[in-house]
């Protein structure tokens, strides 16, 4: 990132370089070892952290063209700092849920970038941008997801204004932060005074490079960024084609009656009629489909509901519940009182799948390999089909691409939380291995 930076612009001691979010100095750091390794001169540092710990660190590197602050980035009193020849630096990735609603309520009265559910990485840029000097230059390393979601269309706008101009996007591999669920990329900035042509030099995961057109109306740059994926998707297929079936997990019209701790199945209750669950906090808290809840279930493993007869010490307890199932409007439209809501597809049902949330603050996606949990309401589930590799299925759902795609296309609940619903990704395209391997099938 530091050579980036310094390609075209060589720095020299006149020249004033900004740290924001500086941590214990490791740009810094960085700058000093390239200016060192190229006998170029310092640039003048100022480094912002508010973390006294990481000021105090930082301090004691002895970095000598930086002075270490201990100051809000975010806080008006940084516009005295004046304007910067250089920005570079990895912002705090911090949702609104990690801010103070007073926190909140002042970053929305002075940031534009601070609309909706943001983030304060959006700050980050929007403060750098009225700090970056004519021609000055910008590095950050960031989610990538500024390039698409509605909350960053304010900085899409300011990305794009007529003095500023986005000089290269590279998407970096995903396992660049250690334990963070994060599509990063590092994006070049630069304050001109010139409308040249405004072209983006965009480098994909794949080491694909290619140039593009930013629109400047604050609209989506997922086209224009993903351009050769997106166009690699469009293979006429989709998640339709390729699984059996895209469905919420069944409905009982009764979980209070039958899910329960597998501790606290009563006595005599065979194993036959119980089946592994998880709802849809469940496996987030459970990373997976793999719980200590169960149904207890009368339905067979061909979908069929048991007889009462078959139910042994089961129907006893059912009984002891007849008042509450009973009470159900499916049993009013004409269902057996211990039948469930809806018959669970249980063929369907019983078989390696991949399940994931209804409603998630971002989609992802979990295999069921063991074939055996029936899913709660609250967890969709898909069934791939035979020719399609189940591995390889996951993976595209919980890679950029789809993503992007699904966050581009559902419906927002109003927490900003998206909702998975199945009609939706239905449409999802898939690539174009598996649409070959469906046609063949057809
Ligand atoms: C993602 S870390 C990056 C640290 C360092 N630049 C690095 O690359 O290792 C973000 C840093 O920003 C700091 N930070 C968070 N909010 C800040 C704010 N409002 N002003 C200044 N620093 C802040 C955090 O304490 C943290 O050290």
């Amino acid at each position: 990132m530091v050579r980036r930076l310094f390609r075209e612009n060589q720095p020299a001691s006149s020249d004033r370089i900004l740290y924001p979010g500086a941590g214990t100095g490791p740009f810094a750091a960085a700058v000093e070892r390239v200016c060192d390794a190229e006998g170029w001169e310092y640039p003048d540092g100022y480094a912002v952290e508010t973390d006294p710990e990481h000021v105090e660190e930082a301090r004691v590197r002895d970095l000598s063209h930086v002075d270490f602050y201990r100051q809000n980035y975010l806080d008006d009193d940084m516009l005295d700092a004046g304007w910067f020849e250089y920005i570079i630096g990895n912002p705090p990735y911090v949702p609104i849920e990690g801010l103070s609603e007073e926190e909140k309520k002042r970053y929305k009265s002075a940031f534009r970038t601070a609309v909706g559910r943001f983030d304060l990485y959006l700050l980050f840029f929007e403060r750098s941008l009225e700090l970056l000097s004519p021609g000055g230059v910008l590095s950050f390393v960031t989610p990538e997801k500024f390039e698409y979601v509605d909350t960053a269309e304010p900085l899409r706008r300011l990305l794009t204004a007529e003095d500023t101009h986005v000089k290269e996007i590279e998407h970096i591999d995903e396992d660049a932060f250690t334990g963070l669920v994060t599509f990063p990329c590092i994006t070049t900035v630069q304050r001109t005074d010139t409308v040249e042509a405004r072209e983006t030099r965009v480098t994909l995961r794949d080491g694909t490079t290619h140039v593009a057109i930013l629109p400047d109306d604050g609209s989506s740059w997922a086209s224009n960024i993903r351009d050769a994926n997106i166009e690699e998707m469009q293979t006429g297929a989709t998640l339709e084609d390729v699984t059996e079936r895209i469905s919420p997990g069944v409905a009982t019209g009764a979980d209070d009656v039958f899910t329960m701790n597998r501790e606290d199945v009563p006595d005599g209750i065979e194993d036959t009629w119980i089946r592994p669950t998880a709802s849809g906090s469940q496996l987030r808290e459970f990373d997976g489909p793999y719980t200590d809840s169960v149904f207890v279930c009368p339905y067979r493993d061909d979908g069929t509901l048991a007889d009462v007869d078959a139910l042994g010490r089961f129907a006893e307890w059912l009984e002891e519940h007849r008042n509450r199932l009973e009470g159900r409007s499916c049993v009013d439209k004409g269902k057996t009182w211990y039948a469930w809501h809806e018959n669970p597809p249980m063929q369907d049902l019983l078989q390696p799948k991949i399940v994931f949330r209804d409603i998630a603050k971002e989609p992802k996606f979990w295999p069921e390999n063991s074939g055996d949990v029936v899913p709660k309401h609250s967890v969709y589930y898909t069934v791939p089909k035979d020719s399609v590799p189940m591995d390889a299925l996951l993976n595209y759902l919980n890679s950029p691409e789809a993503k992007m795609w699904m966050e581009a296309h559902c419906q927002k609940a109003h927490n900003g939380y998206y909702r998975l619903q199945s009609q939706v990704l239905r449409e999802l395209p898939v690539p174009k291995e598996w649409a070959d391997s469906f046609q063949a099938t057809l």
